[in-house]
């Protein structure tokens, strides 16, 4: 069966570009970097093929050419149920899966409580708020406004708003990136304070139909297991497609 892995993949590597300060093809290797996001396994990467010949080479000229201030690459490298042919004598971080949602086949009852809105122009700053809070990392909040401010016309991006006694409070975001004819939801968060509430899930449901009626079959997301959300997106009728494992390349 073709699962079209490539198509999802390159789906996940351009919304990681939107991401990027530097994105580059070295040899073997896709590298992604932005130091202004600080230490993370997403978008601070480098996606390795299956079958990469001399990989140490590649990874001691990243290391001597494009560190920045970075402490960590985060190897990305897919297993689809065989064993890769590259070998990483380095850490393990984890593994990632990449899971999928049939459209047509799921229907989620959210919350009376939760209101969604696309996001236009004059939201985007709520959003970008909802996003830094619901993944803790205020921090790069400069930085997720520009690439936000610049890429939004590429995204359709969904906040969540929680209304209790009459007042809504921003409560939880996502988005959705096409490109290959396949839908990707990234950025699925909700703030602390109005978790388990049913927020994700309403916020999942507003983008089943937005996918459904764009005329696709599927919307696609990627979990790293020990973060451990995998029973959680299970419940909602995702399906586990492939795994990436993840390793830990250190810098200095
Ligand atoms: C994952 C996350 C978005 C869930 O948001 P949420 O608004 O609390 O989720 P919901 O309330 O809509 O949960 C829907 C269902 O899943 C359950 N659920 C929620 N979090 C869960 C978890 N961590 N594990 C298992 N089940 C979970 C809820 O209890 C609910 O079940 P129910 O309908 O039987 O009551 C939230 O925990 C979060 O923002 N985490 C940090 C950001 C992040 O890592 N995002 C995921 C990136 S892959």
């Amino acid at each position: 069966m073709d699962l079209g892995i490539e198509d999802i993949d390159d789906n996940e590597s351009s919304f990681c570009s939107l991401w990027s300060r530097t994105h580059r093809k070295i040899n073997c290797v896709e590298l992604f970097s932005n130091p202004n996001l600080g230490d993370d396994y997403f978008f601070n990467r480098l996606n390795v093929k299956a079958d990469c010949n001399n990989i140490s080479d590649t990874l001691n000229f990243i290391k001597s050419n494009y560190s920045y201030d970075l402490k960590t690459y985060y190897i990305h490298l897919i297993c689809n149920n065989e064993k890769p042919v590259t070998k990483l004598n380095i850490p393990k971080f984890g593994t990632m899966k990449i899971m999928s949602l049939d459209v047509n086949k799921y229907v989620l009852n959210g919350s009376r409580h939760v209101e969604i809105k696309v996001v236009d122009k004059v939201r985007l700053n709520d959003w970008i708020d909802v996003y830094c809070r619901s993944f803790d990392s205020l921090e790069i909040k400069n930085e997720v406004t520009t690439i936000i401010s610049q890429h939004y016309k590429k995204l359709s991006l969904l906040i969540a708003y929680y209304c209790k006694d009459e007042i809504r409070y921003p409560a939880g975001c996502c988005l959705l990136f096409e490109k290959n004819e396949r839908i990707g939801l990234y950025c699925l968060g909700t703030t602390y304070q109005f978790r388990k509430k049913g927020v994700a899930r309403e916020l999942i449901s507003n983008a089943q139909k937005i996918t459904s009626n764009s005329g696709y079959d599927s919307i696609i997301l990627q979990t790293l297991t020990k973060e451990r959300y995998e029973e959680f997106y299970k419940r909602l009728g995702f399906k586990t497609i492939y795994k990436k494992m993840l390793y830990t390349f250190y810098l200095n």
